[in-house]
């Protein structure tokens, strides 16, 4: 029961991709890890190497708790290469009281004590707990500028004057709740990392998690997982990204423009981006699984690589081609045990049904209604739909558990995760649907 091409854990939990790096001719996953069970608790950082982005190999656990100021977890963060050697860059977790029944999880959102971390390693595949992690962002004090329970994930980038920069999302008392924000660090070694700005908005959500920024052809991106951004009943997960102005100089911030939704389904959560091999801005994203399908020790997958690219001042997200190129095969049927890719353009009244996965045009929106096809029965995120468009011209990616859906080359996607699908497939208007015909 799971994917073949999608990422996923070994076993047990998986949550946010984490210190995406092509270093050394291959491409390393890290990813917050609970290994006991199939539920989040104390993190660690999983582990796997790639030369193709389509074949893994898990690797040991790289990072665990070893430290005072990490003893309950290492959540989120990233890499880069420096100096020759990887850093990887991670949140230090301490909780202030700790649940005697279960250390695992903490009492509550208040018992968080947040630090920015380090570890080093000279080849990427050995990381030394004891010996080589720093501290290297202590933790927040002056509540005017972050939370000290919510500091965290950051992302840290080597710029062109040679100096290293780091963001990291959180969260602020304004009048009357909190606002998200990212704060801005700056080092000149990659230990010490001084605090020199944030940037903070009324009106998205009220705590930033995994935040990431970038160029792409020359304008500047800010992405990042807003908690609460959608009104109750929760639970959603979303993640958005909008073009903004960035000066490294002061590292000031300035919006530009409303945000979108990098995703509409309402699985997708934590995105990171990193640089391929021939330079393409590479997305891996969380897909949420609330629990393990019935009978499987994993839970947990990552969408496929997305390249990102700009048309117009528009963010287009495309399945990067070492998987696409897989898909060649054209077949007559569906078989929901194989990964395939369908090309549809949905109009007016037509419908399709995947295995129980129920797709529609309403009000100029494309809906897809998964009720009978969730485990999260009578919950809220079983109906969900895009932003209205003229048309719907769909690239529809399955494998095991999970549906991608790319619209209007790549203007939106749109992913679901389901359960059992059931051997059922209709569709109302003309399709094609490619397979892999090399095998996997
Ligand atoms: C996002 C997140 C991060 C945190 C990590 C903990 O899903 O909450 O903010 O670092 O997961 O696992």
């Amino acid at each position: 029961m799971k994917p073949k091409l999608h990422f996923t854990p070994e076993r047990n939990w998986m949550n946010d991709p984490n210190g995406l790096i092509y270093f050394q001719g291959q491409y390393h996953i890290f990813y917050q890890h609970f290994p006991y069970t199939c539920e989040w608790g104390t993190m660690h950082w999983g582990h796997a190497v790639s030369k193709d982005l389509v074949h893994f190999e898990y690797l040991p656990i790289a990072l665990y708790p070893s430290k005072d100021y990490d003893r309950n977890g290492c959540f989120s963060g990233s890499a880069i290469e420096y100096n020759h050697k990887m850093y990887l860059y991670y949140t230090s977790i301490k909780y202030a009281k700790e649940n005697p029944n279960f250390v695992h999880i903490q009492y509550s959102d208040d018992d968080l004590i947040s630090s920015q971390s380090l570890v080093m390693s000279e080849d990427g595949l050995t990381f030394d707990n004891k010996d080589h992690k720093y501290k290297v962002v202590d933790v927040i004090t002056d509540p005017q500028i972050g939370d000290i329970r919510h500091a965290r994930d950051p992302k840290v980038w080597l710029s062109d004057d040679g100096n290293l920069y780091m963001i990291i999302g959180s969260k602020v008392l304004g009048n009357h709740k909190y606002n998200g924000e990212v704060l801005f660090y700056k080092s000149s070694d990659g230990l010490n990392f001084e605090y020199q700005n944030k940037f903070m908005d009324e009106t998205i959500g009220d705590m930033w998690e995994c935040p990431d920024l970038f160029k792409l052809n020359n304008q500047y991106y800010l992405i990042f997982s807003p908690e609460h951004i959608n009104q109750p009943p929760e639970p959603n997960s979303n993640a958005v990204i909008m073009p903004v102005d960035f000066d490294e100089d002061t590292c000031t911030l300035t919006k530009l423009d409303t945000y979108m939704y990098l995703d509409y389904g309402l699985d997708f959560y934590a995105p990171q981006t990193f640089v391929d091999e021939y330079g393409n801005r590479v997305m891996f994203g969380w897909l949420r699984m609330r629990i393990p399908a019935e009978g499987e020790n994993w839970c947990g997958l990552f969408t496929y690589p997305r390249i990102l690219s700009t048309k117009d001042n528009h963010i287009y997200q495309h399945v990067h081609p070492h998987i696409e190129q897989l898909f060649t095969k054209e077949v007559n049927t569906i078989d929901f045990n194989q990964p395939f890719k369908m090309h549809v353009t949905l109009k007016d009244n037509k419908t399709i049904n995947l295995g129980g996965l129920k797709l529609y045009i309403q009000d100029n929106c494309l809906y897809a209604n998964r009720e009978e096809v969730s485990i999260q029965h009578d919950q809220v995120c079983n109906i969900t739909h895009t932003p209205a468009l003229d048309h719907f011209d769909l690239d529809i990616y399955y494998d095991q558990h999970i549906f991608e859906i790319y619209i209007n080359n790549g203007y939106y996607v749109f992913s679901q995760i389901v359960y059992e699908l059931k051997e059922e497939f209709e569709c109302s208007a003309t399709y094609t649907i490619k397979v892999e015909s090399n095998g996997y």
